[in-house]
């Protein structure tokens, strides 16, 4: 029995020489200890056939050889998880000294940063802020703003409408003008609201035209509100926008929907009034329109003029958007070259 474990001692220790691959490991252990077919499992089935005097010892021997060869094929294994583990930790180090890659992140439009710089400013006035459809009927378009029939705003030659059998009466929005009428439809007074939003009109693009651009309005119906409210409210947005010295001024204006109506000018942002380059030496800017809402406009909407009143203003923001950033085009503002756009944060 000695010399047929010393046998088959050898023989493993040379299989186990020939082991290349962790898959190999298996193979020996199902081929020495493997339950059904394992050598050691045979050698211990034939144990009933030795004398009874020698089958302690070697079953004992079996079992001690059995210990020996698991334990060598769980070293094995080991090793080769041992090896793996550390090919891995190689291939994924990280040099946490390199420096890191940029990261290109983008960033608002200016013209986004305006508005929403705009719609904060309204928003802590108390209004609230709407938007509403850019196409519309040539009621909301013209009639609910008491522009007349007749009226040049409403001919093709200023307005766009839409092709096919719409066109007699759908058009883009001009003005966010439109935006009164929904929210007065929306809403009974007192209310508070600004829109701002895009519009369009039949010009031709040139430094401070463009087909579309941007505008914001501002709205207010209450009982007993006068061109005060108008003027005091206007001031407070400026001020809020472009600095406590900033001045407004009024100039008398017509505007079908407001009676009266006003331009209104702010003093300049960059000179504050004593005349550069930016106010084309006058130390003023204009900003937009404004007025006191018609009692026609009201009436169309089911509020009583007799009782309420109110105002309105409008201002477009890609002329302030190009003085504020000191372009001297606003078509730069759509030509969307990103090493343009790159300047503004
Ligand atoms: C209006 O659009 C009136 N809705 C303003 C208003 C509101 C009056 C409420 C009364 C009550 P106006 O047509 O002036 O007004 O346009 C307002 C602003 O839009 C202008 O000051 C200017 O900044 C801007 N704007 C007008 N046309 C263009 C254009 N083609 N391209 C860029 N900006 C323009």
């Amino acid at each position: 029995m000695n010399d047929r474990l010393a046998q088959l001692r050898a023989d493993f220790a040379r299989e186990l020489d020939t082991v290349r691959a962790e898959a190999d490991v298996t193979g020996l252990r199902d081929r020495w200890v493997g339950r059904k077919s394992g050598l050691l499992t045979a050698e211990m089935k034939n144990l009933g056939k030795l004398p009874p005097e020698e089958r302690k010892t070697a079953g004992a021997q079996l079992n001690e050889l059995k210990d020996q060869i698991e334990a060598a094929l769980e070293k094995l294994q080991r090793d080769f998880a041992a090896v793996r583990e550390a090919e891995q930790l190689v291939k994924e180090r990280i040099d946490v000294t390199l420096p890191g890659r940029h990261i290109a992140a983008g960033h608002l439009h200016p013209l986004t940063l305006l508005r929403e710089r705009i719609e904060d400013i309204f928003v802590s006035m108390g209004y609230e802020i709407e938007d509403g459809p850019e196409i519309e009927t040539s009621f909301y378009n013209f009639a609910a703003l008491n522009i007349p029939a007749n009226h040049p705003a409403r001919s093709p030659q200023d307005t766009f409408y839409l092709a096919g059998e719409h066109g007699k009466t759908l058009s883009l929005r001009s003005q966010t003008s439109t935006m009164q009428i929904h929210a007065m439809q929306k809403r009974r007074p007192p209310l508070r609201v600004a829109a701002p939003g895009r519009v369009f009109r039949r010009d031709t693009p040139d430094a401070t035209h463009n087909p579309m651009f941007y505008q914001v309005e501002g709205l207010l119906v209450d009982r007993g509100i006068t061109l005060g409210d108008l003027k005091g409210t206007v001031e407070e947005f400026v001020r809020r926008l472009f600095g406590p010295d900033t001045k407004t001024r009024f100039r008398p204006s017509y505007f079908p929907f407001v009676e009266p109506g006003a331009e209104i000018d702010y003093t300049c942002f960059k000179c504050h009034g004593s005349g550069c380059r930016v106010c084309k030496q006058s130390g003023w800017i204009e900003m937009g329109g404004s007025g006191m809402v018609h009692p026609n406009v009201l009436r169309g909407v089911d509020i009583d003029p007799e009782v309420y009143s109110g105002f309105a203003f409008g201002l477009g923001l890609d002329r302030l958007c190009a003085l504020m950033y000191g372009l001297d085009d606003i078509r730069l503002l759509y030509e969307n070259d990103v090493r343009f756009l790159e300047q503004f944060t």
